[in-house]
């Protein structure tokens, strides 16, 4: 058992805290907040994580898990510490490392001697050099350690990894990080810092491709008379594409995909590389909010001004109240600056105080059914499972129009026109 120091309680820190916790490990966790910290050491988790609030209360219960404010603090007594700090975008589509140099400078001094530091924020490649300086310190080895966890399922992903990813010039020091996910088994790749930090990008720029090449199918299939849903079966069964990241949809999102996309484009181009083929995949994620927008103007007979669109799904996929980076809201943007009168429902967001600041002309409604009522159109965003539960003969009843773009081919088509609606998916 080690001990452990986790820098920064998000998404990353808080799992990765918790899931290290339940492996057995004393896990100390530090954040800035205060105020989060005092919630979390009541077993407060303050995010939507299946399965996170369990882990954290068992950590709390068996005292193995610690949560304290301030980086210094949490480091003073570690063999392993773990930068989990956001890595934001910078307005020319670089990622912004203030918080990871600041994190490091804050625990440059009080590291104890030959301890490991260890960098799971996706930061650009080069980063575990900036690190090593920043702390100045030659006898702490630094070490790359992505995370390939998704929201919504990142405990599973952490206790069940595809991989693990070490990027270590230190024979030992890879040894003792790839030795803290005890029971942990998957395939590990040990390699330098710059091909870990590399491996990180590239399979995020290459999932959403792949979104956005099975989106432009969806757009070719409506084109063609194809049925995508078809199209993406016999697609899938090719062990070389593999099924999975393949369902169409109204474009990606997170706090992932679009950051580290656009910052691979920089990275590329920095190192002398037009990525020309990742521009067209951002691209194409762009139309795609609007081509969604033109479904639902169509579906209201040309013109949104003045019409009631109800929304269901809001946050960037199901199984998160993450709402960063939402296609919900940039289609949602797209309808009310044409003029539309929005009301969305998600289970997971309670009152428009809850939406960034710039989502406005949206009201948020207690209810599935509250968000159709007297609306022309229905619009499902996100793909939450009790959407697919909702009686569409009751819901016709209360619309002004008994119409529906279903963005995620979520909805049971037959039903839905058995019960009166004009049912839009996508690619079909
Ligand atoms: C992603 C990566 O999957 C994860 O490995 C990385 O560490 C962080 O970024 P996450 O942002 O949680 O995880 O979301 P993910 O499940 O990958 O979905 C990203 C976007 O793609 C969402 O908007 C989702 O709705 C969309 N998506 C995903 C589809 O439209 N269709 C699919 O088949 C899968």
């Amino acid at each position: 058992m080690a001990r452990l120091a986790i820098i920064g309680t998000g998404y990353v820190g808080l799992t990765t805290g918790a899931c290290f916790a339940h492996l057995g490990h004393d896990v100390v966790c530090a954040d800035v907040d205060a105020d989060k910290v005092a919630r979390l050491s009541a077993g407060e988790v303050p995010i939507v994580e299946d399965r996170l609030d369990l882990l954290v209360r068992e950590g709390l219960d068996d005292g193995r898990l610690r949560f304290v404010v301030g980086a210094a603090e949490a480091v003073a007594d570690c063999e392993v510490a773990f930068l989990c700090v956001p890595t934001p975008q910078n307005p020319d589509g670089t990622a912004d490392l203030s918080y990871i140099e600041a994190a490091s400078a804050e625990i440059a001094a009080v590291l104890p001697a030959e301890s490991i530091v260890v960098n799971k924020s996706t930061v650009p490649v080069g980063s575990t050099r900036v690190v090593e300086r920043v702390l100045g310190r030659p006898d702490v080895t630094v070490v790359s350690n992505p995370e390939f966890l998704r929201e919504g399922s990142a405990i599973q992903d952490f206790l069940h990894p595809d991989r693990i990813v070490i990027g270590c010039e230190d024979q030992s020091a890879a040894i003792k990080v790839l030795s803290l996910y005890l029971s942990v088994t998957a395939p590990t790749v040990v390699t330098d810092p710059a091909s870990a930090e590399t491996i990180k990008y590239a399979a995020n720029a290459f999932l959403a491709t792949k979104l956005s090449f099975v989106n432009a199918i969806a757009a070719v299939c409506e084109g063609v008379g194809a049925d995508v849903n078809d199209v993406i079966l016999g697609l899938g069964y090719d062990t070389r594409i593999g099924s999975e990241f393949l369902k169409p949809g109204p474009g990606w999102g997170g706090s992932c995909f679009p950051k580290d996309t656009r910052a691979l484009v920089r990275i590329a181009e920095q190192g002398g590389y037009d990525f020309r083929l990742l521009d067209g995949v951002i691209a194409v994620n762009e139309e795609q909010f609007s081509r969604i927008a033109d479904k639902v103007r169509e579906a209201v007979g040309g013109d949104l001004t003045g019409r009631a669109i109800g929304v269901w799904g809001l946050t960037f996929k199901a199984g998160t109240d993450d709402l960063r980076e939402s296609p919900s809201l940039s289609v949602i943007e797209r309808l009310v600056a044409a003029g539309a009168v929005v009301r969305a429902y998600d289970p997971t967001v309670g009152s428009d105080a809850d939406l960034p600041p710039e989502a406005t002309g949206i009201e948020v409604v207690a209810t599935p059914a509250a968000a159709c009522d007297g609306a022309d159109v229905l619009v499902v965003l996100t793909e939450w499972d009790e959407f697919r539960w909702q009686d569409p003969a009751e819901l016709a009843a209360t619309m002004s129009t008994p119409s529906v773009v279903d963005a995620r081919n979520l909805l049971d088509r037959a039903r839905w026109e058995r019960h009166g609606f004009v049912h839009r998916g996508i690619g079909r």
